[in-house]
């Protein structure tokens, strides 16, 4: 089935404190938009939907062009919104006719390796609804109130930390978008509350998402090879 990858990148970064939007930061020898895009365009696809914040769709197309190579004829921009969520709906709306396979990827886990790409497109093509790579919760967490008292433990075994690329059957996603009551953190909550199951498969700690500052650093670091 016909893939393509729409990569959300219309964040402000007010918590990188980067001085532009977040996929506009510095990352390698361009941007964290150009580092995830590299990654985005190592495997087969048929279109790459990038979404930015209004008014960085000229630079988002140099660094797209620049990463996608030959392949830049696959590349579509579009302006984002408000929340995530509504611009996962911005590059939904752009989609090309014949794509029947989506995933959805934060452009903040610009190191994710293609390998993860590849397990989460080939679970939706052996028949899953929807798909997120998931890794083992480490923490101990527990549930605190207003005050910021414990009132309760949450038994670590049952959780798993949610990363990105989120893949879907096309019409699954619309569905689950156009209906959504919602503004939900990431697209496989809007699957789920429209009655869908999501299955999981392995996720990889060099997806992180670049939040702060040290998680640019860690970045940095990894790229040139250094222990993070
Ligand atoms: O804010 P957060 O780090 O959870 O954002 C995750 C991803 O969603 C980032 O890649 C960010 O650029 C994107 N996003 C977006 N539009 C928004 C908010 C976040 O594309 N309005």
């Amino acid at each position: 089935p016909r893939l393509a990858v729409i990569v959300v990148a219309a964040g402000s970064g007010t918590r990188l404190r980067g001085g532009a939007p977040k996929a506009f930061v510095g990352l390698g020898t361009r941007s964290i938009l150009h580092r995830c895009l590299l990654g985005v365009f190592a495997g087969p696809l048929a279109q790459v939907v990038v979404v930015v914040p209004e008014g960085y769709e000229g630079d988002a197309l140099t660094d797209a062009r620049d990463a996608a190579g030959p392949a830049a004829d696959l590349l579509t921009v579009v302006t984002g919104g408000a929340t995530r969520q509504q611009s996962v709906s911005a590059g939904v709306a752009a989609l090309w006719a014949d794509v029947a396979v989506v995933l959805v990827h934060d452009a903040a886990r610009a190191l994710t390796p293609p390998a993860v790409f590849e397990r989460v497109a080939a679970a939706v093509d052996a028949g899953a609804a929807a798909v997120i790579p998931t890794l083992p919760v480490v923490d101990t967490i527990k549930r605190v109130d207003a005050d910021g008292r414990v009132v309760g433990g949450v038994d670590r075994s049952e959780l798993a930390a949610a990363q990105t690329p989120q893949g879907f059957r096309r019409a699954v996603l619309e569905e689950a978008l156009s209906g959504a009551e919602t503004d939900h953190t990431d697209d496989a909550a809007a699957v789920a509350a429209a009655g869908h199951a999501v299955v999981t498969v392995a996720g990889d700690e060099a997806s992180f998402k670049i939040t702060t500052a040290p998680d640019l650093e860690r970045a940095r670091s990894m790229m040139q090879g250094a222990p993070a």
